[in-house]
């Protein structure tokens, strides 16, 4: 018998995270590993001057976290006060919302269409009233759409001066797409990153937020001195030598996403296509029992029914071909 949530044996489609592994590269410097690595503390400066020449901006206006969520959080304790406003489209990245009700900032939450069409006029004005964190997450998660460069400038445009921008990049790559140059444009833009998804890294906990030197100098007052691992300083270095190995995730991801969109459509199951690497596939009525079906057959998805706009879906994260025909096996046994 199948075990039921975790472990050996079961698929994890749930959290978007990389079935391609990570790079060769990455997993030698963890295995040459020396002893000194892991008896000092950790230096970030060649990571973050990496990521300075890979992103193109100086390396004072970087700051690395253990994860993007470290971010997410740092960025909530450096710029939040009780009763600050906070605004965002919704459903998105929950950790948005969760970390600014820690700091008792009051949440506004414009909602998507129920076409999934991104809620620009609302947001612009909601922004227009003053809000001291206006967050947008391109490509989103979990309706997986993006926005155009004009629409988010114009989000932008219409906050005050004093409101902090947020631009969460967590899936770029797979959209192909990068705004971060609009930090030059907009000083008060945080672009934020992540190590967990093209580059297979969620098990290491890294991510980077890119801003100008003054943003960035606040948050290093408020965010743990020392946050990132030895291990993931090395793995990072490492996962951004190897850009081939990138680029095979992305063209595999991206190829894997068609073809399993067709043979879901195939045999009559819808499946939206993304700027990700998951899927959002329609169940309706079904969607509860497809979920439970699959965990029992080892194949773990995501449940977003709980949003009306995604009522009836399922968030499915694009794997390997192997992974996707196992899903469709198990999707057999039970549609
Ligand atoms: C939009 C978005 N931002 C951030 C994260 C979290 O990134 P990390 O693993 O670096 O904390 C996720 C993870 O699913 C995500 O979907």
């Amino acid at each position: 018998m199948l075990p039921k949530s975790s472990g050996e044996g079961v698929l994890k489609l749930n959290l978007n995270e990389s079935r391609w592994g990570c790079s060769p590269g990455v997993l030698e410097v963890l295995k040459n590993a020396r002893s000194q690595d892991v008896c000092e503390y950790p230096q970030y400066d060649k990571l973050v001057n990496r990521i300075a020449s890979l992103r193109g901006v100086s390396p004072d206006r970087i700051i690395v976290g253990n994860g993007e969520d470290d971010l997410i959080h740092c960025l909530a304790e450096t710029f939040l006060e009780p009763g600050d406003t906070v605004v965002h489209a919704s459903p998105t990245y929950p950790m948005f919302p969760i970390m600014s009700r820690m700091k008792q900032a009051c949440v506004v939450e414009v909602p998507y269409g129920q076409d999934l069409g991104f809620p620009l006029e609302k947001m612009i004005s909601v922004v227009r009233d003053g809000a001291r964190m206006a967050v947008i997450v391109n490509p989103a998660n979990p309706t997986g759409g993006s926005l155009g460069r004009e629409s988010i400038v114009s989000v932008f445009e219409a906050c005050r001066k004093d409101t902090v921008l947020v631009l969460d990049e967590a899936y770029f790559h797979f959209a192909g797409v990068s705004h971060l140059d609009l930090t030059e444009k907009f000083p008060n833009l945080i672009v934020l990153n992540t190590f967990s998804k093209a580059y297979g890294l969620a098990g290491m906990r890294l991510g980077y937020a890119v801003s100008s030197q003054a943003n960035i100098c606040e948050m290093q007052k408020t965010i743990l001195p020392i946050t990132v691992n030895s291990m993931a300083v090395s793995a990072g270095i490492a996962a951004i030598d190897d850009e081939p190995f990138l680029s095979r995730v992305v063209r595999e991801t991206l190829t894997e996403k068609k073809i399993l969109i067709s043979e879901l459509s195939s045999f009559g199951i819808r499946a939206l296509d993304t700027d990700t690497n998951f899927l959002l596939v329609e169940f309706g009525p079904a969607a509860d029992k497809v979920h439970q079906g699959l965990k029992d057959e080892g194949v773990l998805v995501r449940d977003v029914g709980k949003w009306s706009q995604l009522k009836g879906f399922l968030r499915i994260t694009v794997g390997l071909r192997e992974d996707s025909e196992r899903l469709i096996a198990a999707l057999k046994k039970i549609v």
